[in-house]
């Protein structure tokens, strides 16, 4: 039977990165992946995890299994952080996840059982995941434009037309900061906007939020997904830890349904239900670790003053590459990578051109251009904004 298999077609971002580990010259820069970067190019555990971790070896007392959504006390502490008190409790169903790709697949399977009929609006570009796990579980999709290339900022008429296509009870997928892979996010009177005509169309949001604090700030970050939680009776929300606790490999995730009180006990059991069929039981040691830090003073200060340090420092490789780019190039035309946000910005550029970018330069960016501002460090700026000058 397997020999009827079609060997699986690699995920654009995970062929980077395998591409990079099998390159054996010392002069390349990995801008595929997003994962944060030091200055000596390791991902840290987070001292804040650290201690964290070193917590729950001395106290826990028990691996034995959590809720089939996970631990409830994970859930308060996400909500917190998200929602910062916008929402009644009572109208928040969570469940432990793995990962941010284990939120939007429960998303998506949720959207999926509670109407076959809703469409996921799904932005161009994405996340290449969000589109595969829509079709994977079986979700109708469609795309609408967002990034306007040429400008650096939002296709707003392209966005609105392609979104007024939507019949109600359609689902809107938006990235809640730091845009996976555009680095543009909608402002504060877009995310007005979007809630106007998200409720005059009865259109539901899903907001996925993997990046929170590494754009402008934590608060900052999540800004608009709280304006649509206050304004809206129905948002499903997917969340990641990996990134911001730089819990990776721990798959720590969220997935979180703000409903009407009546609605919550069934989705609470549906979430749960789901997890059942897929995992049973959801991991337990990252959520641990985040609801650890979240809920102690001292653990949370350090934590957040180590997410502000990797902030600062993806901010500033980003001025330092659009410096360095206008004056390899003679031109402001990399201007925009300064104003946008968190990991990743598009470079643009033709396959061939990537490809180029790579086999001669050592540098390695995904398709379309989209590079991992946490990938760069101070002595591989130069050598990046030479090569793209040259390429692009
Ligand atoms: C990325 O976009 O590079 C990250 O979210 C990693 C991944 O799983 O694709």
């Amino acid at each position: 039977m397997f020999n009827r298999l079609a060997p699986p077609k690699l995920d654009p971002i995970l062929k980077v990165m395998q591409l990079y580990r099998q390159d054996t010259r010392t002069e390349k820069a990995d801008l595929g992946v997003g994962v944060y970067k030091d200055t000596s190019g390791i991902t840290p555990v987070m001292r804040a995890v650290k201690a964290a971790e070193q917590r729950l070896v001395d106290t826990q007392d028990t691996k034995v299994y959590t809720a089939l959504a996970g631990d409830p006390a994970f859930h308060d502490a996400m909500a917190d952080l998200l929602l910062a008190g916008t929402v009644d409790k009572a109208r928040i169903a969570a469940a432990a996840a793995t990962g941010g790709t284990g939120a939007v697949r429960l998303a998506m399977e949720l959207i999926k059982a509670a109407n076959p009929d809703a469409t996921v609006w799904i932005s161009v570009p994405t996340w290449p995941n969000h589109n595969l796990l829509a079709t994977v579980t079986g979700v109708a999709w469609k795309p609408y434009r967002y990034y306007d290339a040429e400008t650096g900022g939002i296709d707003r008429a392209g966005m609105w037309a392609d979104l007024k296509q939507a019949k109600p009870g359609d689902v809107v997928l938006l990235h809640g900061c730091c845009h996976n892979p555009t680095g543009t996010d909608l402002n504060p009177d877009d995310w007005a906007e979007m809630a106007r005509f998200l409720k005059a169309n009865d259109l539901i949001p899903f907001v996925d939020i993997a990046y929170q604090g590494f754009g402008a700030g934590l608060d900052e970050d999540a800004a608009g997904l709280r304006y649509l939680a206050s304004e809206m009776d129905r948002v499903i929300i997917a969340a990641s830890a990996a990134k911001n606790f730089g819990l990776y490999r721990e798959r720590a995730g969220i997935i979180m349904v703000l409903c009407p009180e009546g609605e919550t006990a069934t989705v609470q059991g549906t979430l749960g239900a789901l997890n059942r069929a897929s995992i049973s039981f959801p991991p337990d040691h990252g959520a641990r670790i985040v609801q650890t830090i979240l809920t102690d003073e001292t653990l949370r200060a350090q934590w957040e003053t180590e997410l502000a340090e990797m902030r600062d420092r993806v901010n500033s490789l980003r001025r330092a590459l659009a410096d360095a780019l206008r004056d390899a190039c003679g031109s402001d035309r990399f201007g925009f990578l300064a104003e946008q946000r968190g990991m990743f910005s598009v470079l643009g550029g033709t396959d061939e051109q990537i490809a180029r970018l790579r086999e001669e330069f050592g540098i390695y960016a995904v398709g379309g251009g989209r590079v991992n501002m946490a990938g760069l460090t101070l002595e591989t700026v130069p050598l990046v904004a030479r090569a793209v000058a040259q390429v692009l």
